[in-house]
């Protein structure tokens, strides 16, 4: 059986959803286990750009299932905002949904809302899409499930009593909800009627294909420092976005997983709070936000912007059990005289390769550099660059440098947004 976990390895948006769309094409299964619609997935297919925020990147290929496992929130007028937008374009993706998903509400993302103001300088800068109090609730075992959602008896006995708790919550913050409970009771019983046909065993399916031996790709979202153990607390989201997630999101063993495949930005971008130890903001950073179009999915919030941090990908291969690499946006940071590489990290007057223990350590860093040399931008060129040896030299030069300082072999370079834009030097799922 063959598990493939595709994982953000940085900040986010390193470019999972085009990496999986395209390890989708060998794939039978495609499963996304952590987080809602805090995500934002860009698929470029055929001239056409679709954002998922919510549906697994495997959905533009018939045929193919597609899973929104336990670990999800699921924001059900999103949810169905996709699948409309989706078949207005002629796709019906089949899709299910575990019934041990949670439910995200209007007034979680009151809560979202209200949160953040009162944290101040410990807010994250979220997304505002009601993620951490849907996760709270669901740690707290107040939360909706989605089989309660989906079934019309269960949901009118028990959001009524969440929503007059949640709204208690919302007053001690001053703020009121901005819709009234019997608004969102009858709301979520009509959203409830479409989605119920979702529901599904999802382990079962999930552990059922793979004893068949068919090929399964587990979706992250978000990435490793936004991880809420093993990333960067309290700048982070609220779910095991890391791929021990990929097991605990889904409900299959360990031993399901073959494959880890990390997706490493060709520098490091960051959207909300929290630091950045090799953060850049003179021209270049200017230059590589706007070359790369780097504005939030979610949110168009503009993408902070660092070179490559090594250190944070040392913790992300440990933590994640790496075992290739999928570069991206290596046509991004083209056209730079010298680009550089954060190789270890300055504390207290020692060179650190390794994270610091604690996390106030680790906000006090500073970056030390590895300079290189830059390549050059290939253009429409960039198209027909079909294998690692057609890549500049110095663009060589550099992947390289990152696979062996990682001891990870690289698996994919992206050099552009669409699915023609991409060299593969390892299919996933063969042996
Ligand atoms: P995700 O959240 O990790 O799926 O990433 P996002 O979709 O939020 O952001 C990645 C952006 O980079 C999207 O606009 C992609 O279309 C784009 N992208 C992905 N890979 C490449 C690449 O290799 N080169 C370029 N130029 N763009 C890429
Ligand atoms: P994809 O899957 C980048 C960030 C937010 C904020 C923190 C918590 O597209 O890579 P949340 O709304 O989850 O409570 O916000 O996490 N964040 C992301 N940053 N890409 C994402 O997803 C993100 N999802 C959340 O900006 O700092
Ligand atoms: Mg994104």
């Amino acid at each position: 059986m063959a598990g493939v976990v595709i994982v953000g390895a940085q900040w986010g948006d390193e470019g999972k959803g085009k990496v999986v769309d395209h390890y989708a094409k060998e794939a039978d299964v495609i499963v996304r286990y952590c987080g809602g619609a805090n995500a934002g997935h860009t698929v470029v297919h055929a001239g056409k750009k679709y954002k998922f925020n919510l549906l697994p990147s495997g959905v533009l290929y018939p045929q193919k299932t597609n899973i929104l496992g336990n670990g999800t929130v699921i924001e059900p007028e999103k949810l169905l905002a996709e699948l409309a937008e989706l078949e207005e374009a002629g796709i019906s993706p089949t899709l299910f949904i575990s019934p041990k998903a949670h439910v995200v509400l209007p007034i979680h993302k009151d809560l979202d809302a209200a949160e953040e103001e009162h944290k101040g300088a410990r807010a994250a800068g979220t997304t505002k899409r009601g993620i951490g109090p849907a996760y709270s609730d669901k740690a707290a075992r107040f939360g909706l499930r989605f089989e309660d959602f989906c079934d019309p008896v269960a949901l009118r006995e028990k959001l009524p009593k969440l929503l007059a708790l949640k709204e208690k919550v919302l007053a001690v913050y001053g703020k009121k909800p901005t819709q009234a409970a019997s608004e969102t009771l009858q709301q979520y019983l009509s959203y409830s009627q479409e989605c119920a046909k979702y529901l599904a065993d999802a382990s079962l399916l999930l552990n059922e294909a793979l004893s068949k031996k068919k090929n399964v790709l587990f979706e992250g979202a978000q990435a490793t420092m936004l991880d809420i153990d093993h990333g960067f607390y309290p700048y982070c989201t609220s779910s095991n976005t890391s791929a021990g997630g990929a097991c605990t999101g889904s409900g299959v063993g360990p031993c399901a997983i073959s494959e880890v495949v990390g997706v490493v930005k060709a520098y490091t971008s960051r959207v909300g709070e929290g630091p950045v130890p090799s953060e850049i903001f003179d021209s270049t950073a200017e230059k590589i936000r706007e070359r790369g179009g780097e504005f939030g999915t979610v949110t168009r919030r503009p993408r902070r912007i660092g070179w490559l941090d090594l250190v944070t990908l040392r913790y992300s291969k440990m933590v994640n059990g790496l075992t290739g690499i999928a570069f991206t946006r290596v046509d991004t940071l083209s056209s730079i005289e010298a680009v550089k590489i954060c190789v270890a990290y300055e504390f207290e007057g020692k060179k650190i390769e390794h994270m610091p223990l604690t996390s106030a350590q680790f906000s006090i860093c500073k970056p030390i550099y590895r300079e290189f040399s830059g390549w050059e931008d290939l253009g429409e060129g960039w198209a027909s660059c079909n294998s690692f040896a057609k890549l500049p030299k110095n663009a060589r030069a550099y992947l390289e440098f990152i696979s062996k300082e990682l001891s990870t072999p690289i698996y994919f370079v992206g050099i552009g947004p669409s699915r023609e834009h991409a060299i593969v030097l390892k299919d996933v799922f063969k042996k």
